[in-house]
């Protein structure tokens, strides 16, 4: 079954969807998206996403192009037409099309509008679950508003594949202070010995994760340690646990940093735990 895009109006077969050379998003990352889970054939929590989207386009001045129900619509046709039940929709909205001059182009200009959807193997990413994760280092070169779920990545590709070269799934930023900020596509958490559940405050250094919000809650409600606070790259060395968080991982335990064995070099036991509770306390729509 080929898949199918949704591009400005249009469903259309993937490989003829397409966009004009002059998309500002193509020529100066000026678009921002967001990543939604799909499980069980619904989006988990839409109403955040959507919440962070709006954000995102006004930090920009990027306008609504059109009205969130009609959106709503369009991210469920999507995951209709691609008969997905577990994966994932994405949705992108660039500035539009204009001939190219840094400066905004003229007032009126429409925002092109692009969703996808695909499924993901979840069984495979409960295998990887199971045995955790390795992340590497590298240092946070990003600009000072990372916030904005912008489709400015380059950074987080180049942190990505280096991480990929060396036998990794994720790479993590540590800023000039010598903290960890995040992942490249997801937000990072630890344990520490004393059984603290630490992560970074959601500042303009970082992404709100969406799966971190969700997350937060569940640690409060089960009456869990919680300090939102910097931890080094040296404090995450000698944790008790470490594990990331995004729309598609959720929750994934990471066994190793920079190659030294985090903990006892297996799942933690909080990690493991609050992966088994996010499917609960995710909203369906
Ligand atoms: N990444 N930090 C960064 C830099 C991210 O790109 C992401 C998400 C997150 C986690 O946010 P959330 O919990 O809302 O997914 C944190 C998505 C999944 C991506 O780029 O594919």
């Amino acid at each position: 079954m080929s898949r199918i895009a949704y591009v400005n109006g249009r469903y259309l077969p993937l490989g003829k969807a397409a966009i004009p050379v002059e998309d500002r998003g193509y020529q100066f990352s000026d678009g921002v998206y967001e990543v939604c889970e799909i499980s069980g054939g619904h989006l988990i929590d839409e109403a955040r996403h959507m919440a962070r989207l709006a954000r995102s386009l006004s930090e920009l001045r990027i306008p609504m192009p059109m009205p969130a129900t009609a959106l709503a619509l369009v991210l469920r046709e999507c995951i209709c037409r691609n008969r997905v039940r577990d994966g994932i929709v994405y949705l992108q909205i660039t500035r539009g099309v204009a001939r190219r001059d840094h400066a905004f182009p003229p007032p009126g200009t429409r925002p092109t509008v692009v969703v996808t959807a695909r499924s993901m193997d979840s069984a495979a990413n409960e295998r990887i679950a199971g045995a955790g994760i390795s992340v590497i280092t590298v240092p946070d070169n990003r600009w000072g508003r990372v916030d904005i779920k912008s489709i400015s990545l380059l950074p987080n590709v180049l942190a990505k594949q280096a991480a990929r070269e060396q036998g990794a799934k994720e790479a993590w930023f540590v800023d000039q202070g010598g903290n960890v900020t995040e992942g490249s596509s997801s937000n990072a958490w630890i344990v520490t010995t004393s059984g603290s559940v630490v992560t970074r405050p959601a500042d303009h250094g970082i992404l709100r994760g969406i799966t971190r919000a969700v997350v937060i809650e569940i640690i409060k409600a089960q009456g869990l340690e919680f300090e939102e606070r910097p931890f080094t790259r040296d404090e995450a060395y000698g944790a008790r646990e470490a594990f990331l968080t995004s729309a598609s991982q959720l929750v994934l335990p990471v066994v190793r940093i920079d190659d030294r064995p985090i903990g006892n070099g297996a799942p933690g036991l909080i990690a493991t735990a609050l992966r088994e509770r996010f499917r609960h306390h995710a909203t369906r729509s």
